[in-house]
């Protein structure tokens, strides 16, 4: 087996794992870095970011406004000193960024620009009009191009980290060219992969974000942290699923129900003040608009669209003018997608599965307890996003946390990193490619990816969604154990070795099936309701059993087993979460 020998190897090369890389090479440029991906890097999940990136700039903000809206928005499940450290790290990276080249819009002033983002009580989401994760990638990767040590391996799928001795020592990697299992040994790994919104049937998320990463850490042994927390962004194009960045509310879009009433006043979130909003209504934080339109629907107050009931986003009084040169993509999508000018029409829009909160547990400086691997972004929990993470903070955190666990691998390689252990890595990427060829042998498997990811994602909706309960939990916890164990049962159509993306699409989906079991027991063990986490049958928080984190550990083919770590409370109490003056 053809083995890579590097210093530092990164799993996935998206914002995260591009910005870890440069981190390396800035840090040491006598280090190897292999950066590994199973997508070309423009083509990860980071591309699709729309509204901006949150950082303190402005005179009429502070580092503790950020830090305040951050903790409240996460509904205090955030350790506050995470929290600290990346809102005082964030202006620096952003800063950063735009020395590199991307390009921020401005005001007529010249200044960067900040725009009002959800749960933020003062405007701080630097942008580049709604296309900010497009222009955040291409930096990231043009400038990674500079270092020479930084050498990329595009569409490579990594099946498993290579642990002997305490230590993670590489990666066991398919070469999807070849269809060749090759071995990356490596002193230090780290894992910025993304998130897994594709458990969900309606998503936001790229088809690349299955959980991989996150999943073959926890098969490592490494626990995941509060899988719970799912965000559902309230404005998604239904049927879909692509997303209206908030960017359209922070610039005055508003939401109205089927009779053409601003409804969120009615959750705690009025009253419906006049334009700059700052603090509430349609600028409110994702959980509360998401689980508003829960109740709207209910009551019936919602739009019949062929794909399912919406609520309508009305841009209108922006003008034509403000939206093409703020909102251009939002217009473009809104036509594309559902015919509609957003500059003439309301655009129905629905509550779509945007963003995992949980994720591969790590310290402040992105290692996990594993020695030797790190991971960052949203593959990893810090956790600066508590139950509910605030619009625009993950685009920072990438930079932030990605550029943590870069330097933080360097000093794992220059103060700890042993020699890695060739043959005991070799051995085990020898079992890996084993189980790799078991599935092309498998004449007789009675199960298909789409049959099993259908069911998976009905049960994850209804189970596992905006609102849950024992009972639908305990429904959840039921079918993904039989789904998983009927996975062993999973047909491979494609034999071939060169490019076979269906191989590639069942690996995803044992991924999927591991990280949709750990979130569903997580969620049924949490018997309360904390910012993205409803339970219709435990409406009320509980600080004194659950102001902790989950901690999910693998145990193979039964459940996981959970433990709870204590929530690093510095200054920030836990308090009432108000928004537009009422608690809600
Ligand atoms: O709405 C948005 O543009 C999403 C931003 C985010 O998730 O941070």
């Amino acid at each position: 087996m053809d083995v890579i020998e590097t210093d530092v190897v990164i799993v996935g090369a998206g914002g995260a794992g591009l910005r870890a890389a440069i981190a390396v090479a800035e840090a040491d440029p006598s280090l190897n870095v292999a950066l590994t991906s199973k997508v070309y890097p423009m083509r990860s999940h980071t591309v699709a970011a729309e509204g901006g990136a949150a950082a303190v700039i402005k005179d009429n903000d502070s580092l503790e406004n950020h830090f305040n809206d951050t903790v409240t928005g996460g509904d205090w499940l955030c350790d506050q000193d995470a929290v600290e450290l990346f809102i005082n790290e964030a202006p620096k990276e952003l800063t950063r960024m735009e020395h590199w080249g991307c390009p921020w819009s401005r005001e007529p002033s010249g200044h960067v620009a900040v725009r009002p983002f959800g749960g933020m009580k003062v405007e701080r989401t630097w942008y580049a009009a709604d296309k900010t994760g497009f222009h955040m990638l291409h930096t990231l990767f043009q400038t990674s191009l500079k270092y020479p040590s930084i050498k990329r391996f595009d569409e490579y799928y990594a099946t498993d980290l290579l642990v002997e001795d305490g230590r993670c020592q590489g990666i066991a990697a398919i070469e999807l060219r070849s269809g060749q299992m090759r071995v990356f040994a490596a002193k230090a790994v780290i894992i910025a992969t993304g998130g897994a919104g594709r458990i969900f049937p309606f998503t936001t998320n790229g088809g690349v974000n299955t959980g991989d990463g996150a999943v073959m850490a926890y098969r490592a042994g490494v626990p995941l942290k509060d899988m719970e927390f799912v965000q559902y962004h309230p404005t998604g194009l239904p049927g879909t699923g692509i997303l209206i960045t908030e960017g359209a509310r922070g610039e005055g879009g508003v939401l109205i129900n089927n009779e053409g009433y601003r409804y969120l006043q009615d959750y705690g979130l009025g009253p419906p003040d006049p334009w700059p909003r700052k603090k509430a209504m349609e600028l409110g934080p994702r959980d509360r608009l998401s689980q508003a339109f829960w109740h709207e629907e209910r009551a019936g107050k919602t739009v019949a669209t062929p794909h399912g009931q919406a609520v309508h986003l009305d841009l209108r009084h922006l003008g034509e003018k403000k939206i093409n040169e703020r909102l251009p993509m939002v217009r473009e999508l809104a036509l594309s997608y559902m015919g509609v000018d957003p500059v003439f029409k309301p655009i129905p829009v629905r509550p779509v599965v945007h963003y995992m909160m949980g994720g591969i547990h790590t310290d402040i400086d992105a290692a996990t307890p594993l020695a030797g691997l790190f991971a960052a972004g949203e593959c990893a929990c810090v956790s600066i996003n508590g139950a509910n993470r605030l619009g625009s903070n993950s685009l920072t955190e990438i930079l932030v946390f990605g550029g943590r666990a870069g330097r933080g691998a360097v000093e794992h390689v220059r103060s700890g990193g042993k020699d890695v252990d060739r043959t005991a890595i070799e051995e085990q990427a020898g079992e890996a490619q084993k189980r790799v060829a078991a599935l092309f042998q498998k004449a007789d498997g009675t199960e298909t990816v789409v049959g099993l990811r259908k069911e998976m994602n009905h049960i994850m909706e209804t189970g596992a969604g905006i609102y849950r309960s024992k009972e639908s939990l305990e429904e959840a916890c039921k079918t993904i154990g039989e789904l998983r164990r009927r996975y062993a049962d999973v047909r491979l159509e494609d034999k071939s070795n060169v490019f076979n993306t269906d191989l590639v699409q069942v690996l995803e989906l044992g991924s999927m099936l591991d990280a949709a079991h750990v979130l569903a027991h997580s969620a049924l063990n949490r018997e309360e309701s904390r910012g993205s986490h409803q339970r219709l049958d435990k409406t009320e928080r509980d600080d004194e059993t659950y102001l902790k984190h989950t901690l999910a550990h693998y145990t193979g083919e039964g459940d996981p087993r959970l433990e709870y770590l204590d929530v690093k409370i510095t200054k920030s109490p836990p308090g009432e979460r108000v928004y537009g003056g009422a608690a809600s």
